[in-house]
């Protein structure tokens, strides 16, 4: 039994950092995030009796690297004796570069794993393995703006925005490709243990919720805008006063944060988020996309740029 999904990356305007229970990855924190369009990863999985161990092959090389991850996804979904699979991957973006690559990940293997197995889509069961395994996959299942929301036992995501309702476009500036030093796991562990902002994190995240969910339904840019820089440089805060700090950035992203200011005191709608690696991500009006562009491309240490439009969210082929 063998499906196909495809899926893109999703992200976070109200950050995810910190988890509540360790051991189901469950957030510590609601968040809020943009699902993307143009960057996807595939995932081809197939069970079969014939197949005589596990094999996780991504962009036509065997990995052994996220292998045990993708086994323990596997057994989530069909269980502890379930039949060996060979898993088929393509990412079309940086791997582990702080682009995203997880949520993409694991939700193409979640929907791939369940429809391969026949399983009819349940967004609810789907987020909550998802989430299981990395919790930024679970808002990957919808297109649009998705909110993703802590319940007692678990997680529950819903669509707060249709893709083309507000068609925010989003502009990153790629700084390096590496692999980051340290995982968004091992780092938010960290964070949790050694930040003296950590707890105020938390607490406050129910405001900046509240605030980004308003500017959505009110399609309010600035409001927006102001609420997710202040998100994105607190959840940095509790990073850097960690111990030992944890700083993803290099000088080409502090130079992307100045020109996109600088952009701002001009009056263009426009602004930034960076996650666990040294990306910048511009968030734009499609009238001023390419200023945004331009402008970032100059920098010296940006590597390269990539584009996207609000995503409509994943799919899947099956073929038994
Ligand atoms: C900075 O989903 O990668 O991108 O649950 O440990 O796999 P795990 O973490 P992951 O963390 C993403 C953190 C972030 C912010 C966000 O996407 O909300």
């Amino acid at each position: 039994m063998q499906a196909i999904a495809k899926s893109s990356p999703n992200i976070a305007l109200i950050k995810y950092w910190g988890k509540r229970d360790t051991l189901k990855n469950l957030p510590a924190v609601d968040s809020l995030s943009l699902t993307l369009d143009s960057l996807w990863t595939t995932m081809d999985v197939k069970f079969s009796p014939e197949i005589l161990q596990d094999e996780l092959v991504i962009n036509d090389e065997q990995q052994d690297k996220e292998f045990s991850r993708v086994q323990d996804c596997l057994n989530l979904v069909a269980g502890e004796s379930r039949n060996f699979a060979k898993i088929k991957s393509s990412c079309n973006f940086p791997i582990s570069a702080g682009l995203a690559s997880s949520s993409s990940s694991f939700s193409a293997l979640v929907i791939a794993a369940n429809s391969a197995l026949g399983k009819k889509w349940n967004t609810h069961l789907f987020a909550n393995q998802a989430s299981a395994i990395s919790g930024s996959a679970a808002r990957s299942l919808l297109g649009g703006i998705v909110e993703l929301e802590n319940i007692s036992n678990g997680i529950k995501i819903q669509q707060l925005s249709k893709p083309n309702r507000w068609p925010l476009k989003v502009i990153i500036a790629i700084t390096d490709t590496r692999k980051k030093s340290i995982s968004s796991s091992e780092a938010m562990k960290l964070s949790a243990k050694t930040s003296p902002f950590y707890a105020s994190w938390v607490q406050d995240q129910v405001f900046d919720m509240k605030e980004a969910k308003t500017a959505v339904v009110d399609q309010d840019f600035e409001k927006l805008a102001v609420i997710s820089e202040h998100n994105c440089l607190k959840m940095h805060s509790v990073m850097w006063t960690s111990r030992p700090s944890i700083v993803y950035w290099n000088s080409a992203t502090i130079n992307c944060m100045h020109a996109i200011r600088n952009l701002q005191k001009k009056g263009e709608p426009v602004f930034f988020t960076i996650d666990a690696g040294p990306q910048i991500k511009a968030i734009c009006l499609p009238e001023n996309e390419d200023l945004v562009e331009k402008r970032l491309g100059e920098i010296v240490g940006v590597k390269s740029i990539m584009k996207s439009d609000l995503g409509s969210g994943p799919s899947v082929d099956i073929n038994i």
